[in-house]
C-alpha cells in the first residue's frame, strides 16, 4: 500500500527530475574542465622541482627546436633566444606551455605536431621542455645592450637602414619589415644578416599553401617591350612573379611571357663591412631594433 506522497517529497523529486535534465549539460561542462584541465590547472611547471626534468626536455628540445633556436636555447638563424630574460610573448611558464602548444600563427613558430615534429610531444614533454629552456635562462649571461637611441639615429640617418626597410610604419619598402626583427631573431643573427646579408637571405611571406616560405631572392627580369626590372621577389608561384624594385614600384610578371628572367641569392641589401659601420654603431643598431621588437 503506497501512501500519497508528502509535498516534501514531491519538491525533492521535483528537484531530482530537474538535476537530471541539466546533467547533459553539466557533464559537458564538466568533460570541458578536464579537456582544458592541463593548461588551466598549472600557472607553473608541476615539473619545476624535478631534477631529472630539465635532463629530459634538453633531448626533446635538440628534436623538436634546436632546430630554430639554436643548442643551448641560445638562439639560431630562424629563432629567438630563448634564455632571454624578458621575452616577447611569454612571461609566465603558462604562456610558455600555450605557446609551445599552440605555435604562434603568421610567424615561423610552429605549433605542437606540427612542422615535421610527428605526432607531437605529450603534455609532460612539453613541461619537460620549459624546466630546460628555464634551467638554461639561468645560466645565460647578462647581455651588454648598446644604445638605442643613438641606434635608431643612425637607423634613420648615417647608416641608411631606413631606405630600404620600415620600423613601426616608417621607412622604405624593398627590404622587409624590421619592426619585429628583434623579437624573433637574435642578436647574432641580426648582426650575420648586416655584416653578409647574402648567406642567409630573410623570409618573406609565409602561407600555409606554401611549403616553403617565400625568400628575399633578387630577380632581374627582361619584359617584351624591352624594359629591364631589378628587384626583390615578394611573392612567386609557378606562372607569375611579383617584384619590388628599387623605386618602391611593384611588378606583377607573368614568367612565360617574359624575354629573360635570372634570380640570384645575392642579396639586395649592401654588405655593411666594418669601414663602414663600427661594431659599436651595430651593436647600438641592433639595441634598437631589439627594444622595438621586444614591445
Ligand atoms: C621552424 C622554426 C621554429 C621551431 C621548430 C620552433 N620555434 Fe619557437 N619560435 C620560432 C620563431 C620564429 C619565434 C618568434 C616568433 C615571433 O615573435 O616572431 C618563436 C618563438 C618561441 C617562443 C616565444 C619566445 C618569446 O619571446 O616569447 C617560445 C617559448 C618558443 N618559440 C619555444 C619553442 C620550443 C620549445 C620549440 C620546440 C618544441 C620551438 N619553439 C620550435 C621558430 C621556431
Ligand atoms: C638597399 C636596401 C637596403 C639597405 C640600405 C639595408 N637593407 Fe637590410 N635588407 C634589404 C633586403 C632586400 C633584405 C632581404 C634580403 C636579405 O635577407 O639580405 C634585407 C634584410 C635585412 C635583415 C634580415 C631580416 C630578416 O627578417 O631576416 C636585417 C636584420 C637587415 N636587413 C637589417 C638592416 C640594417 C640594420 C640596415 C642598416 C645598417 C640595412 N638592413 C640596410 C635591403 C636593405
Amino acid at each position: 500500500m503506497s501512501k500519497p506522497m508528502s509535498k516534501k517529497k514531491r519538491r525533492k523529486s521535483a528537484a531530482a527530475s530537474l538535476s537530471a535534465h541539466l546533467m547533459p549539460v553539466a557533464r559537458m561542462i564538466l568533460i570541458a574542465i578536464v579537456i582544458a584541465a592541463p593548461v588551466l590547472a598549472f600557472a607553473q611547471n608541476p615539473l619545476a622541482n624535478d631534477p631529472k626534468a630539465a635532463k629530459a626536455g634538453e633531448y626533446e628540445f635538440r628534436i623538436n627546436c634546436a632546430l630554430c633556436h639554436g643548442l643551448g636555447a641560445r638562439g639560431g638563424g630562424r629563432g629567438p633566444d630563448l634564455t632571454r630574460p624578458v621575452k616577447k610573448h611569454t612571461h609566465s611558464d603558462s604562456d610558455m606551455f600555450q605557446v609551445i602548444s599552440n605555435g604562434i600563427s603568421g610567424t615561423a613558430m610552429p605549433a605542437n605536431g606540427t612542422n615535421g615534429q610527428g605526432v607531437g610531444m605529450t603534455d609532460k614533454e612539453i613541461w619537460q621542455i620549459i624546466s630546460y629552456i628555464r634551467s638554461q635562462e639561468a645560466k645565460a649571461p647578462a647581455q651588454a645592450l648598446g644604445n638605442a637611441k643613438h641606434g635608431k639615429d643612425l637607423f634613420y640617418g648615417d647608416a641608411n637602414c631606413s631606405l630600404c626597410h620600415m620600423v613601426e610604419g616608417k621607412g622604405g619598402r624593398l627590404g622587409p619589415d624590421l619592426t619585429s626583427v628583434g623579437g624573433s631573431r637574435t642578436r647574432a643573427a641580426i648582426i650575420d644578416s648586416v655584416r653578409d646579408p647574402s648567406r642567409r637571405l630573410a623570409w618573406g611571406l609565409t602561407e600555409a599553401t606554401k611549403e616553403f616560405p617565400q625568400e628575399y631572392e633578387s630577380v632581374t627580369a627582361a619584359t617584351p617591350d624591352g624594359k629591364e626590372i631589378k628587384g626583390v621577389t615578394l611573392n612567386e608561384d609557378s606562372f607569375t612573379v611579383q617584384v619590388i624594385d628599387a623605386n618602391e614600384q611593384i611588378h606583377l610578371l607573368e614568367k612565360d611571357k617574359l624575354l629573360s628572367f635570372q634570380k640570384s641569392r645575392q642579396s639586395a641589401m649592401p654588405k655593411y663591412g666594418i669601414d663602414i659601420l663600427s661594431d659599436k654603431d651595430l651593436e647600438d643598431i641592433v639595441a634598437y631594433l631589439v627594444s622595438v621588437g621586444a614591445k
